[in-house]
């Protein structure tokens, strides 16, 4: 959360900064602001195009640090907004991340006589930069203090308002990249603001401080040694999403779903062979034909797609999994043997606690693997082997193509891990086939979505509803719960369809509307009963059934249709009409549905 760019060369740095930011603000849009040498800083509240109004007089100027922000502490508000500055408006900062000890900090420098100006944990970081110059320490040195000092996570980017050309950089848990393009450098928190501008990128590590300017970039450890980072070509991948013909990004990547599927599963299903082929676990197969049991950990959506993979895995590949919340895995003391292996879920890649998670495990010296979007991304990196999702860049905070994606790529994941131990050939080929056969199910999902529309504005203004599923589609109850909160911000319960009669079934009456997935598969007559107890009680319901199912008209209000695949892969059929029933009502609401309140895409803070 919270995205900073910085920009040096000979392009005007006000439009660089101000274009960049527009393309982090999926990381926070609770205000933002910058800082060009020269000209000085303007900030204000809400979305990135408050700023650009607000800035157009400015001067372009080449050199400036920006920032979009995510609140953690302090209001919204310009006082609260980056680049923070030291009361002798020499040090500008911005920053993502969080100073965990900047309480203590912060008594320290006002007993000395400094007084703060806002709430932020960042504004100790000026303050103590000025502290330094004051006390006969250079820049440089005032920085490289200030870092010794402060505890917690930060990706920074710093400026001295006597140096019109050096931007200072470090990073500790937030990611940050340079870019090198042919008009100056860039330093962001992701490649996203880079696509456009820069040939090659140098990802940073934590611990790295920088020093760059239009011209050049020297990295250095904090202890002041010379460090060399690769420069790395900028991946094709990064081009820069457009929202094209559609209203919002969130409505155009659930339409981008079929070609999802097409994209993760290119090239790596060998059906003659009744296998697949994942490049990226080459190096660890010998390694995972001897692992026994797999914790999968990711947080939101990323969590929910790995609890569909460990009924997949466990099915089709017979190794025992476990999903854990990966800010609770961190704080557990989980029993990890020499044959577990940590599988970290994340689409971004740089999901703090996910990212903090695979470095316990890895301390704990189990094989970390990933399934991520994002090329090159911490959690790509940090993991010893993975598979990248190719869904393309997600830019609505809610994911949905992304989910899509991770669920097919497990899917893979246990075909493969299967092959290597009892599944079948026979098996095997099925399931590649029926893989290859869903992007065109999905097409005729996302074809029928006027009827979504319809349905959804039927449920609108309901304060509560529940979502229920069973076995594979459980997780999708939860996942299609949360979608309809993020987005439409109506109270939604994503539950176990047997776990009904143990409690939710107390809240329903006509105005408390479940929604059911009830696919034709090993738990369909279950499902109809829970349906049946639903409607006892004046429940309304709208369910997603199979195509050619002529029993669920009868027990249900609504009923949205989904082809037929093999029951392991239904939740990548029936999670996209949740998705579109999701959005349909948020868009109906007039809410700003690609960028819910509170929320943001990348969290990387803990
Ligand atoms: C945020 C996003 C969610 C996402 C979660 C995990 O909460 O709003 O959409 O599922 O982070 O993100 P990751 O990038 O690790 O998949």
């Amino acid at each position: 959360m919270c995205g900073i760019i910085a920009y040096a060369g000979t392009k005007g740095a006000k439009d660089m900064l101000i274009d960049g930011l527009e393309a982090l603000e999926y990381r926070g849009y609770d205000s933002s602001g910058f800082y060009i040498a020269k000209e000085g800083s303007v900030k204000s509240v809400g979305r990135v195009a408050n700023l650009r109004e607000k800035a157009v007089k400015a001067k372009q100027g080449s050199t400036g640090i920006a920032h979009t922000r995510w609140a953690t502490h302090g209001v919204p508000s310009e006082v609260n907004a980056h680049p923070h500055m030291g009361s002798q408006k020499r040090a500008y900062v911005v920053h993502n991340g969080i100073v965990e000890n900047y309480q203590e900090l912060k008594e320290g420098l006002k007993k000395s006589g400094v007084i703060f100006k806002s709430e932020t944990d960042t504004e100790v970081i000026p303050q103590l930069i000025e502290s330094y110059i004051e006390k006969g320490f250079d820049f440089h040195q005032a920085f490289l203090k200030t870092l010794g000092d402060i505890r917690g996570t930060y990706g920074l980017a710093v400026m001295d308002a006597f140096d019109n050309e050096k931007i200072y950089v470090a990073r500790m848990g937030s990611p940050l990249i340079i870019g090198i393009a042919d008009h100056g450098r860039f330093v962001a928190s992701d490649n996203s603001p880079l696509a456009r501008h820069a040939h090659s990128v140098v990802y940073l590590n934590d611990g790295d401080v920088a020093i760059i300017t239009g011209n050049e970039h020297e990295i250095f450890s904090q202890k002041g040694e010379r460090v060399l980072r690769g420069e790395e070509k900028m991946s094709a991948d990064v081009a820069r999403a457009e929202k094209g013909e559609y209203k919002h990004f969130m409505e155009k990547e659930i339409m981008e779903g079929a070609r999802v599927v097409e994209n993760a599963i290119r090239g790596r299903i060998e059906i003659d062979d009744g296998t697949v082929k994942l490049g990226g676990l080459e190096s660890v197969a010998d390694r995972l034909r001897e692992i026994d049991r797999i914790i999968i950990v990711g947080c939101g959506t990323a969590y929910y797609a790995g609890l569909v993979g460990e009924y997949i895995i466990e099915e089709y590949a017979g190794v025992s999994v476990e999903v854990e919340i990966a800010s609770e895995f961190r704080y557990r003391k989980p029993v990890l043997t020499p044959r577990t292996a940590l599988l970290a879920v994340s689409q971004s890649g740089e999901t703090a606690d996910t990212l903090e998670a695979i470095r316990e495990a890895k301390r704990k010296g189990i094989l970390t693997l990933g399934i991520v979007n994002v090329v090159g991304s911490s959690i790509a990196r940090e993991t010893d082997a993975g598979i990248y999702n190719h869904a393309g860049p997600e830019i609505g905070v809610a994911s949905t193509k992304a989910f899509i994606s991770q669920v097919t790529v497990l899917a893979l994941f246990a075909v493969f891990l299967g092959r290597q131990r009892s599944m079948s050939l026979v098996t095997g080929r099925r399931i590649g086939q029926e893989l290859m056969l869903l992007p065109q199910k999905i097409e005729s999902i996302l074809s029928k979505r006027d009827e979504l529309k319809k349905i959804a504005l039927a449920y609108k203004d309901v304060r509560d509803m529940l979502v229920i599923g069973r076995k594979y589609n459980m997780p999708i109850a939860y996942e299609g719960a949360l979608k309809v909160k993020e987005v439409s911000y109506i109270h939604a319960e994503g539950y176990g369809a047997g776990e009904m009669k143990h409690g939710p079934l107390a809240m329903i009456d006509e105005h408390f509307p479940t929604v059911a997935i009830a696919p034709k598969d090993s738990v369909y007559e279950k499902n109809i009963s829970n349906i049946q107890e639903i409607r006892a009680r004046k429940g309304k319901i709208f369910t997603i059934a199979t195509e050619g199912d002529s029993v669920i008209g009868e027990v249900s209000n609504d009923v949205f249709y989904i082809p037929h695949t093999i029951e392991a892969l239904t939740p990548i059929l029936s999670v996209v009409p949740l998705q579109l029933f999701a959005y349909y009502i948020a868009d109906a609401k007039g809410l700003d549905v690609d960028k819910p309140k509170n929320l943001a895409k990348s969290v990387t803070v803990e």
